[in-house]
């Protein structure tokens, strides 16, 4: 049977029925789950999914709020850049669109944020396009069953990945693409999967070429590994009547549009740079450092605990500041890990 045939054969009785964004062709939602799944796993996409559809239950309700609005419902996900894209998507399609999703995959790809698989996940679940996706789980599927050398990422492998895509698809005329597309996610979620692929379950195993000549670990290729730089920040929690003072972060850039902590120079005095925003500690402590892991980088963090009083007023900040009551601080959005780094030091108690 045809490669395609039998993945959604398999799917049909061995994939993921129940998810949120299946049995629906509305592609708002199905855009949405398709944008947040593109860096982030499936349980830990479904609350933000949910409470995302709640507030912004389709494209005009997105299109008309402020970005600032949208924010906060996507803070913890990470990669902030596809909150922006998603707004700005929005008002693209009530402004060019006249409110209605692009009609094709083609279309659909020439908004802001979405790729040429992205754009075929949407059109294959809204509209039963014949359009293949790859994304970085079926490239590991199509490296091994077709046994394609070098770094998915390399142009010229990239292409043949492509054409092998458009042909699986080709080759089965009354192929069901909504069912055939997710069974391909499916596949490379639960079974084709990075470290330890369940061969014995699998239903193109028999005409894979990784699996025949015991090459699974070997593809896809991996990539040549560059070392990720370091880098150190301070942070200040500067703490003043109950109130912490947040910054809002530029945007775009890391964390672009949250708020955070007032950062400054590692190894610098923390009373100096507290005095520079106009503050005068009263105390300082010393908080324990840890690490956070962005694409391209390693941040370590040292965060001190400083209780203020107001010193001289000073000049206009140069980036927008606001003091968060502790009651105020779970509906701000926060990057993740500062919003640990506060909870952790609330439940432990704040010290004067
Ligand atoms: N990852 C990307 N799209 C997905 C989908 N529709 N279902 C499950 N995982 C996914």
């Amino acid at each position: 049977m045809d490669f395609a045939l039998r993945i959604v054969a398999w799917q049909a009785s061995h994939g993921r029925h129940g998810l949120p964004w299946q049995h629906t062709q509305d592609p708002y939602r199905i855009w949405l789950s398709e944008i947040m799944l593109q860096q982030t796993q499936v349980t830990t996409v479904i609350p933000y999914y949910q409470r995302f559809l709640e507030r912004f239950p389709d494209v005009a309700t997105l299109a008309a709020a402020d970005q600032e609005a949208v924010m906060p419902y996507w803070a913890g996900l990470g990669y902030y850049a596809r909150a922006r894209n998603l707004h700005r998507c929005a008002q693209t399609i009530m402004s060019d669109w006249d409110g209605r999703f692009p009609p094709t995959a083609e279309q659909i790809a020439t908004l802001p944020g979405i790729g040429r698989s992205t754009a075929a996940a949407i059109a294959a679940f809204a509209y039963g396009e014949r359009s293949p996706i790859l994304d970085g789980n079926v490239k590991r599927v199509f490296t091994r069953h077709f046994g394609v050398e070098g770094e998915p990422t390399r142009r010229e492998v990239e292409q043949r990945l492509w054409e092998l895509a458009d042909a699986q698809v080709a080759e089965a005329p009354g192929l069901n693409m909504a069912t055939y597309t997710q069974g391909l996610m499916d596949l490379g979620a639960t079974l084709c999967t990075r470290g330890k692929p369940d061969c014995t379950r699998c239903p193109v195993a028999d005409t894979c070429i990784a699996r025949r000549d015991g090459r699974q670990s070997e593809l896809p290729t991996p990539k040549a590994r560059k070392a990720i730089p370091e880098r150190q920040t301070g942070m200040l929690i500067l703490q003043r009547d109950g109130a912490i003072l947040l910054e809002q972060r530029p945007s775009p850039g890391i964390w672009g549009g949250l708020w955070s902590l007032p950062e400054f120079e590692a190894g610098g005095d923390p009373a100096q740079a507290a005095r520079q925003l106009g503050l005068e500690p009263t105390q300082r402590y010393e908080l324990a450092a840890f690490a956070h892991t962005f694409t391209h980088y390693r941040l370590h963090i040292k965060p001190w605990y400083l209780p203020v009083s107001q010193a001289a007023a000073i000049a206009e900040p140069t980036t927008p500041q606001r003091w968060a009551s502790l009651a105020e601080l779970p509906s701000l959005a926060l990057p993740a890990p500062i919003r640990k780094l506060l909870e952790g030091l609330l439940e432990a108690g704040l010290p004067e």
